[in-house]
């Protein structure tokens, strides 16, 4: 029985085609005694999420060294998002970074982050996502699909950027314009009256380059460490959403943890996090600099109150159409006027 169960368990790793990758012999997590905890993430070695990832491991194995080996693998090596969330589901690898988008399909809460315009300022957006205590229970809305949120990164402010510029929300129309594999994005980019064209963020270069699309929209470092400025010149302050990164965990795994050990990895987690917010700020920007001087992008300030206009009537459809961000919504409105009424005195 045991002999089919492992011929079974490396036929699997053999179809997920990950096993030579992951340098593993019939995908056996042990290694010299250790158990091989593996991360994956789409961004470089350079980006703070990978900054911060290395302080996780970096905190795991100083205090839990003697079980288990951190590995991290970058540039969506083990797949796209979408592709390494289900590796992580099915506990393959136990830890994938991605971001609020991708986890709509699993649990529709996650949509409150791709409304546009939800956050009203950076420290709103902030305080709501540095509040463990609430955000744990939008976390635990993946259980039954297998994964768990552990902490969220900083993935700043998303804006248009495109092979022509773009001033007005006029200049979108007709455009064909990448957005995240997300319904409540694709519902967003239809409302500025663009086409969009869902697609994985590896494969965003090549199709701005071919011509495939006309543009995305994203923070500075994609200029920079994903290059898309080598082939889109005009990037449009219009700041249509924050949508955090989130570092998921395979759910067994988590409960697998004896108490200590489970607070040895939140705390990994507490600190990666703090690691990548502090990285976040020198590197956009490093980045804003490198894609002007270096890459002859350039920014552009827009009226982003018109902007706001053109989706005005998207955050009420999306509140009618869906049940479980109606709670968040309201937490967010509270935090937003927070910082709104602090600027007005
Ligand atoms: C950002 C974000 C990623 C996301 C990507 C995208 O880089 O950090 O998590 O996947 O945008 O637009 O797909």
């Amino acid at each position: 029985m045991k002999g089919i169960k492992r011929i079974l368990a490396a036929a699997l790793c053999v179809t997920m085609g990950i096993t030579t990758l992951l340098g593993m012999s019939g995908c056996s997590s042990v290694t010299g005694g250790k158990r091989i905890i593996r991360i994956s993430h789409a961004q470089s070695e350079t980006h703070p999420e990978h900054l911060g990832l290395l302080k996780f491991k970096e905190y795991v194995e100083e205090n839990l060294g003697d079980k288990y080996e951190v590995q991290i693998f970058p540039n969506e090596i083990l797949g796209s998002a979408q592709r390494a969330i289900e590796l992580t589901q099915t506990g393959a690898i136990d830890f994938v970074v991605a971001g609020t988008a991708n986890l709509e399909t699993f649990a529709d809460v996650y949509e409150i982050f791709s409304m546009p315009y939800l956050f009203t300022s950076e420290e709103a957006y902030h305080e709501v996502m540095n509040d463990t205590e609430y955000m744990n229970q939008i976390y635990e809305s993946t259980d039954e699909a297998g994964f768990r949120v552990l902490t969220w990164y900083n993935a700043g402010t998303r804006n248009f950027y495109a092979k022509t510029p773009i001033h007005t929300p006029e200049d979108l129309k007709g455009l064909k314009i990448r957005v995240q594999q997300s319904p409540a994005s694709v519902q967003m980019m239809e409302a500025f009256g663009a086409a969009a064209s869902p697609m994985s963020f590896g494969e965003v270069y090549t199709a701005i380059q071919q011509g495939v699309i006309d543009g995305a929209e994203n923070n500075e470092l994609a200029l920079t460490n994903n290059k898309h400025g080598e082939v889109a010149k005009y990037f449009s302050y219009n700041k249509h959403q924050m949508v955090p990164d989130m570092l998921i965990g395979n759910l067994k795994f988590l409960n697998s943890l004896s108490d200590e050990e489970r607070e040895v990895f939140e705390e990994a987690a507490r600190l990666s996090t703090e690691v990548e917010l502090e990285e976040w700020d020198v590197q956009v920007e490093e980045a804003k600099k490198i894609a002007e001087e270096d890459m002859g992008v350039e920014f552009i300030d827009v009226d982003i109150q018109a902007f706001k206009d053109q989706v005005a009537g998207v955050q009420e459809d999306m509140l009618a159409d869906n049940e479980h961000i109606g709670d968040i919504y309201d937490h967010i409105q509270e935090i937003n006027a927070k910082y709104t009424d602090e600027e007005a005195e």
